[in-house]
């Protein structure tokens, strides 16, 4: 691995491509979908506009999110955790659950997880539709909490008219579900400055910014962040160079990552590659929380899925970079 690297580094790995060849053989991970972005050209595209969506609907997603009777526990709602005022997540390691006990994984953003072809950091809901999470019901309690989050909803005379009005039928849990995925559809950024210069405005980044970009594909950061999210569509080892549990130690079970899904050892480690999207402003990082800033993250990135040590100039380019992607909400830069 160590000869790739000087390989790499003699031949400048200006392809994303070249590096993306010597990951699979060094981790027989990736997927498919690297391939597919491969072959449509550049591989990151602009954030589609915000889809319009039946506004009845997308009210009444809006007020269940807020509402803490959606939590297993009567206590939290969705907003809580993902506070559209802090980048679609709560600034925290790990959040606390209805019993004050952290969850287990840090809490991604809401913000453009619509786009995300896999969902949780396992990657275990293939679907949007399939996510609808009640953060502090466990696995055995799961259907009997949405049993009780139905009927509470049900009783609420206001909801009740609310759901005869968007959708022509009583509350159950297939509504209820509706009208929360449908609001979150709506939680995209778009208009970032990285996406207007995507778009075609090549003045809407400084030199700098550009540069950084420029490091970012040359690097090979590119080969696992990417598509319309800049990541969220593929799994990766975490660890690929050095192993990155026995440096941090005390893993639990939440580090198995997709592991836990499949059972399969060829998983373990394996994560969902986050969205890059606004992640200057979604700081701490990482399924475990463990890195308090972007400049932390990116040291870790480069040690560990690249095995290589940029230069300080390089990594503040790509950092510079990386605060590029935060987009608009409402009209205003999130
Ligand atoms: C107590 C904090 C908390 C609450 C409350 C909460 N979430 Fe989450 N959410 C999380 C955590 C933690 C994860 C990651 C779980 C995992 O990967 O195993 C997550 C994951 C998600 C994801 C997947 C994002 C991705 O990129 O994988 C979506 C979407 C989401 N939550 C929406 C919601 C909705 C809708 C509600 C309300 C019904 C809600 N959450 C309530 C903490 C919370
Ligand atoms: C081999 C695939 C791979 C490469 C190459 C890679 N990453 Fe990552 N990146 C990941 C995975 C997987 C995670 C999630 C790790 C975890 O939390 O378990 C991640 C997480 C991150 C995060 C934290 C995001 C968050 O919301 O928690 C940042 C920031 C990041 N990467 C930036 C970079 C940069 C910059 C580069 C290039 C220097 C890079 N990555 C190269 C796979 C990769």
């Amino acid at each position: 691995m160590f000869e790739e690297n000087e390989h790499c580094a003699r031949e400048g790995c200006a392809l994303p491509t070249r590096l993306q060849v010597r990951i699979v053989a060094a981790t027989l991970v990736l997927l498919p979908a690297l391939a597919l972005a491969q072959s449509i050209g550049g591989p990151l595209t602009p954030l589609p506009p915000v889809p319009a969506l039946d506004p009845a609907q997308v009210q009444l997603g809006r007020k269940l999110f807020n509402d803490p009777r959606l939590s297993a526990d009567n206590r939290q709602s969705c907003a809580d955790c993902h506070r559209l005022d802090r980048g679609g997540a709560d600034g925290q390691a790990r959040s606390p659950g209805g019993d004050g006990q952290p969850l287990p994984v840090n809490t991604p953003s809401v913000f453009n997880a619509s786009l995300n072809f896999l969902q949780f950091w396992d990657g275990r809901a293939q679907s949007f539709e399939g996510l609808v999470h009640l953060a502090s019901a466990d696995a055995t309690d799961k259907e009997n909490a949405w049993v009780a989050v139905v009927q509470r909803i049900a009783d609420d005379p206001a909801y009740r008219a609310g759901f005869a009005e968007a959708y022509g039928q009583p509350v159950d849990a297939n509504v209820i579900k509706d009208a929360l995925v449908t609001y979150q559809r709506t939680l995209l950024t778009p208009d970032s400055r990285f996406d207007t210069y995507l778009k075609g405005d090549t003045s809407s980044l400084s030199l700098e910014e550009k540069h950084g970009y420029q490091r970012f594909q040359e690097y090979g950061c590119i080969a696992c962040h990417q598509g319309v999210n800049i990541g969220g569509n593929m799994l990766q080892k975490f660890g690929v160079f050095d192993d990155y549990f026995a440096n941090r130690g005390s893993v639990v079970e939440a580090d198995r990552g997709r592991y836990n899904v499949t059972g399969d050892p060829q998983d373990l480690y394996l994560f969902k590659v986050p969205s890059l999207r606004n992640v200057a402003v979604t700081a701490p990082y990482f399924h475990d929380g463990s890195a308090p800033t972007l400049e932390a993250a990116v040291d870790a990135m480069f040690h560990y899925q690249l095995g290589r040590t940029p230069s300080d100039d390089d990594k503040a380019l790509i950092i510079k970079f990386l605060q590029t992607l935060t987009g608009r909400w409402e009209g205003r830069p999130l």
